[in-house]
């Protein structure tokens, strides 16, 4: 009897074995894939970022040459100060730690002034939602509900009707016909603060304006193949569309890899914000062109067109930014394949920044190699705050999804 169980051991032994050979190498390196290491890894890293901040005006880290150990800081008025903040929120929310509590609040509260100076353009979204926003989901303190709504209201300030959309830079920018109406696809992220708003206590014409934007841009920023273009040029006066033109891409007809991401992001939201299909169709579209003409490791060069692929940088920000989209996206799609195939990727491109991109003794932020403004000789091969805030944001949700299934 011993004899029989001990055979029966080994023939079950020697199953498993031969079933772990069959599983591809892929397979194998997504299934071990170990979303709480990483999520401490970030932890690590911002912790060694926080000794680093210096005690002036000046406190918000944004980014780190790739020679360089050094943290650039930046002031609460830059595009991005939201993303450390933000990042200090997920960690909260990653680690139920309440230090992070703490490091998020104050770091937030230093964007206070945004909510009560004129727009200075449409990244108060990026700036306020991803702070404040992100406190208020995770603590529910009135201060910071009384702060969104107050940014939404300057958001919707650079509202034109006569075009329908909002007005990114109001200011002269190089090639954009000022003072004509521009709109950048970037914006697309920031009409959540004004859906958020208008369903927590704000104006009910928020929620209006925030759909005329994305119907507009829908129209107006997208080729047939549905890639996207970084700008549209609209006469400010009869709302017509004058031009479509590049400022942080390569070419004006190429896909510039953030801007497509962006569009993924934005378009996912917006559909979870109405619920309306049409949304959730132009997100499908614009995600599987990105997806289609990914290289075989998922992480995309700066632009689709860069004429020195494959030498050309990676953009680790478009991959983080697009991980995170398509774990949205996967919770929205009925059809369980597709579905199933925005996980994956989903998966596959956070294992790939997990295992060759990250930053580790380089320096403190999460992220390597990403690309801010190529054409202005910017931010090219850096570690910037934005990718590590979809980084995180990305292995937050990637956890949900896991916790669902299991
Ligand atoms: N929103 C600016 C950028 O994506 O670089």
């Amino acid at each position: 009897m011993r004899n029989c169980v001990r055979l029966l051991s080994l023939l079950v032994l020697l199953t498993l074995a031969l079933g772990c050979g069959n599983v591809s190498p892929e397979k194998k390196r997504d299934s071990t894939f170990n979303v709480n290491a990483q999520l401490e890894y970030c932890a690590d890293q911002a912790a060694k970022t926080l000794l680093l901040i210096p005690n002036d005006s000046s406190s918000l880290p944004r980014n780190i040459a790739h020679d360089s150990k050094e943290w650039r800081f930046i002031d609460y008025k830059d595009w991005t100060s939201g993303f450390w903040p933000g990042t200090l929120w997920y960690l909260y929310e990653g680690t139920n730690d309440k230090k992070w509590e703490k490091e998020a609040d104050a770091f937030s509260r230093y964007l206070t002034p945004l909510s009560v100076t004129p727009a200075l353009d449409h990244d108060i979204g990026f700036q306020v939602f991803n702070s404040f926003g992100n406190g208020y989901r995770l603590t529910g303190n009135p201060e910071y509900k009384d702060i969104i709504l107050k940014a939404a209201d300057t958001l919707a300030t650079l509202f034109n009707p006569k075009v329908g959309t909002i007005l990114s830079w109001p200011r002269d920018v190089p090639n954009m016909e000022w003072p004509q109406h521009n709109t950048i696809m970037d914006n697309m992220i920031n009409l959540e603060l004004l859906f958020w708003a208008s369903k927590n206590g704000g104006d009910k014409s928020l929620y209006d304006m925030a759909a005329s934007h994305a119907d507009v841009t829908m129209r107006n920023h997208f080729r047939p193949d549905f890639t996207s273009y970084h700008v549209v040029i609209y006469d400010r006066e009869s709302g017509k569309k004058i031009k479509a033109v590049t400022h942080q891409g390569y070419e004006d007809e190429s896909m510039w890899a953030r801007g497509q991401g962006w569009a993924i992001y934005g378009y996912t939201m917006v559909y979870r914000e109405t619920g309306d299909k049409k949304y959730l169709d132009w997100a499908q579209k614009v995600a599987q062109v990105y997806l289609d003409r990914l290289p075989e490791d998922l992480i995309p060069y700066w632009d689709f067109s860069a004429p020195d692929i494959p030498k050309a940088p990676r953009d680790a920000s478009a991959a983080a930014l697009v991980a995170s989209a398509l774990l949205e996206l996967t919770t929205l799609t009925k059809d369980a394949d597709l579905a199933k195939m925005y996980a994956d990727k989903a998966e596959k491109m956070i294992v790939e920044l997990s295992e060759n991109y990250l930053s580790k003794e380089k320096n403190s932020a999460f992220l390597l190699h990403s690309t801010g403004h190529k054409p202005a000789g910017s931010e090219i091969d850096y570690s910037i705050n934005y990718a590590d805030y979809y980084y995180i944001e990305a292995l937050l949700r990637l956890k949900k999804l896991k916790a669902q299934k299991s």
